[in-house]
């Protein structure tokens, strides 16, 4: 299978470059399977119905989250009615919405698709190593689900790349998000899953982390905010991460970083074509 992951979408240079140019990749490329961070799409905090409608016509076939779920109130609602939209599976009992959902792709293989939050310097949520082992109990690799792909949102490279090791040979593809800043360490792990600590944003990478830097700088400096987190203005990148995986197995064969268009050296996966 071809599977494509997209880190945190932020506000609108975000959106723009995922709708404008994921239509287009999923054809060249022939993607079977293309899931997408939405945590920050509306104006760099949370989701709307009609941003999430928009990046699944666009060709997400599934929207995970973070941190940043429920900022836009709406979420906690429409989530219930949007089965491919996920939030981090560690929250407490009675959260809105599900932190794992069985999606079909658009080859119609089963893609197990969980969102998974990490607790180092974090709001501390339940842990996200046993709810990884419970979600994963009743959907084997290779048996129930044809490919496993884990968005572990977290703040730290160590407790990413640990969680990776800690799935490694169960999932098809663990990606950290939540940095917004792509990290060079993509690879395919001993065990056959593909990793990277974290895959970037899309959005404007002229900013800090994708909102307009002069906020973010005056904070530093001051400790006191002075007005809001906007996005950045600017070109938007497309950052994420492309994942072929082996039929039999759900496995990784090959992943390559995927970055087009904003800031960014560009990088595209030479493997298909
Ligand atoms: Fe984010
Ligand atoms: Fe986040």
């Amino acid at each position: 299978m071809r599977m494509l992951f997209l880190g945190d979408v932020v506000g609108r240079p975000g959106r723009d470059v995922v709708t404008s140019l994921l239509p287009g990749l999923v054809a060249d490329w022939a993607l079977d399977f293309v899931a997408v961070n939405g945590e920050n799409a509306a104006g760099g905090f949370g989701i709307t119905e009609a941003i999430y409608d928009d990046l699944r016509a666009a060709g997400a076939d599934a929207v995970t989250l973070g941190n940043h779920s429920f900022d836009q109130r709406e979420a906690l609602v429409f989530i219930e009615r949007a089965p491919h939209l996920l939030r981090p599976a560690n929250y407490p009992a009675g959260t809105p919405g599900r932190g794992a959902a069985l999606v079909e792709a658009k080859n119609g293989a089963n893609v197990l698709v969980l969102n998974l939050m990490g607790r180092t310097f974090m709001d501390p949520l339940d842990d996200p190593f046993a709810a990884v082992d419970r979600a994963l109990e009743g959907a084997e690799l290779g048996r129930v689900a044809d490919a496993v792909l884990i968005d572990f949102h977290a703040e730290t490279t160590s407790e990413k790349q640990a969680f990776g090791h800690y799935c490694d040979g169960r999932a098809s593809l663990v990606v950290g998000t939540h940095t917004h800043v792509p990290t060079a360490d993509h690879r395919i792990l001993a065990g056959g899953t593909a990793f990277m600590t974290d895959v970037g944003m899309c959005g404007s990478y002229e900013g800090v982390i994708g909102m307009d830097k002069e906020e973010p700088i005056r904070r530093f400096i001051r400790k006191l905010p002075s007005a809001r987190f906007e996005p950045a203005g600017g070109a938007g990148t497309l950052s994420g991460v492309a994942v072929e995986t082996d039929d039999a197995t759900g496995l990784a064969v090959r992943i390559a970083p995927v970055r087009i268009g904003g800031a960014l050296a560009p990088a595209l996966p030479d493997f298909w074509g």
